[in-house]
């Protein structure tokens, strides 16, 4: 029987199961504030911006914002007890006083919490009943401030045509059972022997098949709550991407762009010059499954394309290497070649950052060349290969005599987690080096500190022992080598805060 009231299931299984553990690099107002700034629109500085997230789980994306940003206002709300007490329970330890956690259903929030220059619902508008999901839409609309953004993710078709076939019979499978972690348990059991177990069956359906193959890995790897909250709750409902849009302009709310910048192209050789139209189409021939879109209020007007010249105000990251002789490429050997000296420079300095969101630099602008410049970049971003952001933050831009860790980072390797977020919202593993040098990177110690406490607990076996043998000053030579590649890696990742602006 569907419900169109939440606390009942849903809520209770969130309590039961709470949804956490991840923090999404797409929820980043930066993020959000860059993809606004290419379709023309100026977002407000995150530095005193207020945020609302809705539906904030444990508050794993809000946390770090409120740390890395001191003077901006962050509130998060969610029906959710568990959730709510846990996020407070970590602002507090954390001495953050600029975030606050409040119990709150979506459709009875309450209007006094002010105005929000941006609104963040990731997982929430498919995962909840179609009205609490108008309701939410209402709240985004009149809750943000005139040049406010929204960012509101969710489930998609065509893909969620196959995989809604596999969710319902899973959903049957396991209808009898007692509680969201028993019906868990009997879908791993149940996959792991009926699906993964077999060869693939060339008799049957095939894009069915491919469906419940793919379910079946996410529920072998994922964690308990979101097997449930995806595949077996009550409430999942996917939506065309148009449906979406229109969807959003009912309640005063304009489409700007996704933060998949993959999601938002299309060819511009395609039958429509309408954008909404030829990402639809693009939707579709891709089988995309999954949106996160950035809204805004009317009266603003995105514009239809995305500006180049608007990069001039932005940072850019890669995860490409530079090969030399102007071909950049992945790891996964997806490989570009440019030409034309400006597009290099830019090229060679984005890569050597290694993924560390750098300012556009006037130097890439070469006589002759600015536009084709900002043309090739903006390419770059379009497939993927470049990432963009609001430029600011607290983030260092060079390794520092006395370097400082962000301090959640250095919390959570304190308490021996081995993956901590850095400020852009990317995870990091680290290695037990990593582990003993990141809550120790206050700013009191340079590298020979670090090197000294390195080498004592090499001694006393806290760390792996370097090869037998190893002369004394070898050994110190060795440690401050590893040490200064790893500082490296560490500002590559956006560990690293700049004193300056920590201070
Ligand atoms: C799939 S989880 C997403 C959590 C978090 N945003 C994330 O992505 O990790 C959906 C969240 O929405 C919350 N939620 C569901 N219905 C709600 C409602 N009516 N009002 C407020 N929060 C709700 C749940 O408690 C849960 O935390």
């Amino acid at each position: 029987m569907k419900s169109d009231k939440q606390p009942a299931d849903d809520v209770f299984s969130y309590d039961e199961l709470p949804y956490g553990g991840n923090t999404h690099a797409s929820t980043h107002p930066r993020r959000i504030g860059a993809i606004a700034r290419l379709f023309g629109i100026e977002p407000v500085d995150l530095q005193h911006a207020r945020v609302l997230e809705i539906g904030c789980g444990l508050g794993d994306d809000l946390l770090p914002l409120a740390a890395a940003y001191p003077e901006a206002d962050f509130i998060g709300i969610d029906l959710g007890r568990r959730h709510v007490d846990v996020a407070n329970g970590l602002a507090r330890e954390r001495g953050l006083a600029n975030v606050n956690f409040r119990q709150m259903d979506i459709t009875a929030m309450d209007p006094n919490l002010g105005r929000f220059d941006y609104v963040i619902a990731h997982g929430v508008f498919s995962w909840v009943p179609p009205p609490v999901a108008q309701a939410l839409l209402r709240i985004c609309e009149s809750l943000l401030t005139d040049r406010g953004l929204v960012y509101i993710s969710y489930n998609t078709y065509p893909d969620w045509e196959q995989m809604g076939k596999v969710r319902d019979a899973m959903r049957a499978h396991v209808a009898g059972l007692p509680s969201p972690l028993a019906q868990v348990e009997a879908t791993r059991r149940f996959v792991a022997k009926e699906v993964l177990a077999k060869r693939p069956d060339t008799s049957k359906n095939q894009s069915y098949d491919t469906a419940i193959r793919r379910v079946a890995a996410r529920v072998e790897h994922a964690s308990d709550s979101y097997v449930f909250h995806e595949f077996l709750c009550e409430h999942n409902h996917p939506i065309w991407f148009a449906d979406f849009v229109a969807n959003a302009s009912d309640h005063g709310l304009r489409y700007v762009g996704d933060t998949d910048r993959t999601a938002m192209w299309g060819d511009g050789d395609g039958a429509t010059s309408n954008r909404i139209e030829r990402e639809q189409a693009l939707d579709r021939a891709l089988g995309r499954g999954f949106r996160s879109s950035v809204l805004c209020k009317n009266p603003l007007e995105p514009t239809s394309e995305a500006l180049p010249e608007s990069l001039l105000n932005t940072c850019l990251s890669t995860q490409m290497l530079d090969r030399g002789e102007g071909q950049f490429g992945t790891s996964d050997a997806v490989q570009v070649t440019v030409t034309g000296t400006g597009i290099v420079k830019a090229l060679r300095d984005i890569t050597k950052a290694q993924g560390r969101p750098i300012p556009f630099a006037s130097e890439w602008l070469q006589d002759n060349e600015s536009q084709s410049v900002c043309d090739d970049l903006l390419n770059l971003i379009k497939v993927g290969l470049i990432d963009v952001g609001e430029p600011g933050g607290p983030g260092a831009t060079q390794i520092e005599e006395r370097p400082v860790a962000f301090e959640i980072a250095r919390a959570l390797a304190a308490e021996g987690r081995d993956l901590v977020v850095g400020l852009g919202h990317r995870a990091t593993t680290l290695d037990s080096i990593g582990q003993f040098i990141l809550p120790r990177l206050d700013g009191t110690r340079d590298r020979n500190a670090l090197a000294r406490q390195v080498l004592a607990a090499m001694r006393r076996g806290e760390l792996p022992a370097l090869a037998p043998g190893t002369k004394k000053a070898d050994a110190q030579k060795q440690v401050l080598t590893d040490i200064e590649s790893w500082l490296e890696r560490t500002l590559a990742s956006e560990l690293l805060v700049s004193s300056f602006k920590h201070n």
